[in-house]
């Protein structure tokens, strides 16, 4: 069983009226969890950078009528098929598709294959979401 320890906090009094209307506009019920997320958040981003193993998504919005474009987005998943866990197509529209990469590796190798990826002509929009299993937070 987890050990929960309280502990006292100090704030001015603007400071927390505010993070109190903050955490009711995301819905927390109560104070300990919205502080808890924030605190895990921190040492999240602090794993980011310490280039420890983190786990995450890429997410591409492509138009596949690009000459070359599905053979290339292919070849480079092979190439990275160690950081890649799966994979989701979605068939947006005529034109359009979505893809969610779910990856898991080193912060340097999520973020090359995010890079590489955005560089490809036909990509319209990616964005990366990194998390971590963050052990013990
Ligand atoms: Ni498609």
């Amino acid at each position: 069983m987890v050990e929960v320890i309280r502990f006292g906090v100090s704030l001015e009094k603007d400071l927390l009226d505010a993070f109190d209307k903050c955490i009711k506009r995301r819905e927390y019920t109560n104070r300990s969890e919205a502080i808890r997320d924030l605190i895990r958040n921190e040492l999240v981003k602090e794993q980011w950078n310490e280039e420890k193993e983190i786990a995450g998504a890429i997410i591409l919005i492509y138009d596949h009528h690009k000459r070359d474009f599905v053979e290339k987005l292919m070849n480079i998943q092979h190439d990275f098929h160690k950081v890649i866990i799966s994979t989701q197509h979605v068939h947006l529209d005529h034109d359009n598709c979505l893809e969610i990469i779910a990856v898991k590796g080193k912060t340097q190798s999520v973020q090359k294959l995010a890079n590489i990826l955005a560089s490809v002509k036909g990509v319209k929009h990616t964005s990366l979401s990194m998390s971590s299993t963050g052990k013990g937070l």
